[in-house]
């Protein structure tokens, strides 16, 4: 398959080394020097021409003839993203944290699964991910495509080193995954810990548990088998640092309104380990100025 990835983080970067074994993959970057370094180790790269506005002459360099678009941007890029004309011949599969981006994705036309990712992953530099912890790209089918269209694609993109699985349904699996972004992500990232803090330090293994349940009441989840899969995820991506950890300490804006925030926005009751976790990692925000207000 041709494939194309549009976000070269860890998680694209990790996919793209992967995929690549198997597929023509090609990476979209928005940095030169990045594009400098992918294309010195043999990886295709096409270049955003506007890296700062970063999407807006995206659609024009996505040509047809991709058989898939991998999109592993941050959810506060998905706006920008989708406003732009957009090839709508090939599939897409959506890699995002959190849950906001559905319903943007519902308002587009694009045959679309979405999918969460399970593995833990550092970027060392522009071109070089340490695979710190082994996991899953879980898949479903969102829009516009037959279940057995995606999961063929899903075993289409399937390797014993970095295993797809297909879901039948993507509301149970993007809220599973959301609980755990909103347990380790903000923890993590306010104590500056490893994944695996959340299981070895008592007081952030309560706080978790307390935020567990928190999330789990507001989406209808039972907390026994919630929790139990947190401590799995923390445990088989004990080393890594979260995406939130990773954006507070290169001073980027994280995806805390769209995972915690989306849980205090859905919630009827009051939150409060919801409330406190976003306005801590705001004010860690602001304090590095990426955050206004
Ligand atoms: O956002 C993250 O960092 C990841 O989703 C996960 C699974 C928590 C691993 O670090």
């Amino acid at each position: 398959m041709k494939i194309g990835i549009i976000g070269a983080g860890s998680i694209g970067l990790l996919a793209g080394a992967y995929l690549g074994e198997h597929h023509e993959v090609h990476m979209f970057v928005k940095k030169e020097e990045q594009r400098r370094t992918l294309a010195a180790e043999g990886i295709i790269c096409e270049q955003l021409t506007e890296p700062v506005s970063v999407y807006a002459h995206l659609a024009t360099q996505m040509s047809e003839g991709y058989d898939l678009w991998l999109v592993t941007i941050k959810q506060h890029a998905m706006d920008d993203f989708l406003e732009q004309d957009l090839p709508d011949d090939a599939p897409y599969l959506f890699l995002q944290n959190g849950m906001g981006h559905l319903e943007k994705l519902s308002q587009s036309g694009l045959k679309s699964c979405v999918g969460v990712v399970e593995h833990g992953a550092l970027a060392k530099g522009p071109n070089e991910i340490d695979h710190r912890g082994k996991g899953n790209i879980q898949m479903a089918v969102y829009k516009k495509m037959e279940p057995m269209h995606g999961q063929a694609l899903s075993m289409a993109l399937h390797t014993a080193h970095f295993p797809v699985v297909f879901k039948e349904k993507y509301e149970p699996m993007l809220k599973s995954k959301l609980i755990i972004n909103t347990v380790i992500n903000p923890l993590t990232a306010l104590f500056s810990q490893p994944n695996r803090s959340i299981l070895t330090n008592p007081s952030i293994n309560e706080m978790a548990s307390l935020l567990c349940e928190e999330a789990c009441s507001v989406l209808g989840l039972s907390f026994s088998i919630e929790w139990e899969r947190v401590k799995e995820i923390a445990e088989t991506t004990g080393e890594n640092h979260s995406s939130m950890l990773k954006d507070i300490t290169e001073n980027r804006l994280t995806e805390v309104d769209s995972i915690c925030g989306y849980i205090l926005d859905h919630g009827k009751n009051p939150l409060p380990y919801h409330h406190f976790v976003v306005h801590a990692i705001h004010a860690l925000e602001y304090e590095r100025g990426v955050r206004k207000r």
